[in-house]
């Protein structure tokens, strides 16, 4: 694992941005595993800038994303499908058919998950994996558990999860209960991932990330074992380690 120490949350983006477009100059059709949240987003409008500059073509790019909420349609303005078109997709000359995320709405969530196992197999994998981490060590909608995660599943959204992203929606009873995610099995199989952490909030699972024992119960911890992750960090996220 290697460690990048940044001061703040816009060292963060720009340092992250970099190592993605180095990914997508190097690899022009490079399968990019993307992520949402609050970490990423200046990631993505580093990228955009660049490519507004003529640095980058995301022509062939394909992506995947980790997941989406059970019950938000694409429309829904907090539905993760929605979240990339508006700080990524649409700002960039991606081809939206080269853009992967799992369906939140399809009734079938074994069928579902299972289309979306395959879809990332027929892609030949994924080069850069991006990853947010969630205050209770989650990557994905991977929660803490017994046992690491294998292949896309529908996951029950913890308390604590639902509590970090109420701060999206109007109240706690309007975030979704369940979620689809990559499953870390898959998040392992990524030939590089890149982690971006930053906010105090973060430091118990950035601690956990860099130096706990390997666990289910902090889900991010696997990670260690990753031949090439690379973690950026803010001077907040580190300040447990
Ligand atoms: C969300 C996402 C994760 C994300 C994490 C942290 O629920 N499913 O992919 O990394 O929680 O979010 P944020 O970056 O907004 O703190």
């Amino acid at each position: 694992m290697r460690l990048i120490r940044v001061k703040d949350y816009e060292e963060l983006s720009a340092v992250a941005a970099r190592i993605i477009a180095a990914q997508v100059t190097l690899k022009p059709d490079c399968v990019l595993g993307l992520a949402t949240g609050s970490s990423p987003e200046g990631t993505y409008k580093q990228l955009i800038a660049a490519y507004e500059r003529g640095e980058l073509d995301f022509s062939q790019v394909r992506t995947v994303n980790l997941d989406e909420y059970v019950g938000l349609e694409p429309t829904h303005d907090q539905s993760y499908a929605y979240f990339m078109r508006d700080r990524l997709f649409d700002h960039i000359n991606i081809d939206l058919k080269n853009t992967n995320i799992p369906d939140g709405m399809n009734p079938d969530p074994a069928a579902e998950c299972a289309r979306y196992d395959a879809l990332i197999h027929s892609l030949g994998g994924i080069d850069l994996q991006l990853l947010g981490i969630g205050p209770n060590g989650h990557i994905g909608f991977n929660e803490p558990g017994e046992a690491f995660s294998l292949g896309t599943q529908q996951i029950e959204l913890t308390a604590s999860t639902r509590e970090a992203n109420k701060r999206f929606f109007a109240s706690l009873d309007d975030v979704p209960t369940h979620a689809r995610t990559t499953g870390t099995r898959e998040i392992m199989q990524a030939r590089r991932v890149l982690l971006v952490a930053s906010g105090a909030n973060k430091a118990q699972a950035v601690k956990g990330l860099l130096s706990g024992p390997v666990t289910p119960h902090m889900p991010c911890s696997i990670l260690q074992y990753h031949p090439d992750c690379i973690v950026v960090a803010d001077e907040a996220a580190l300040s447990a380690v």
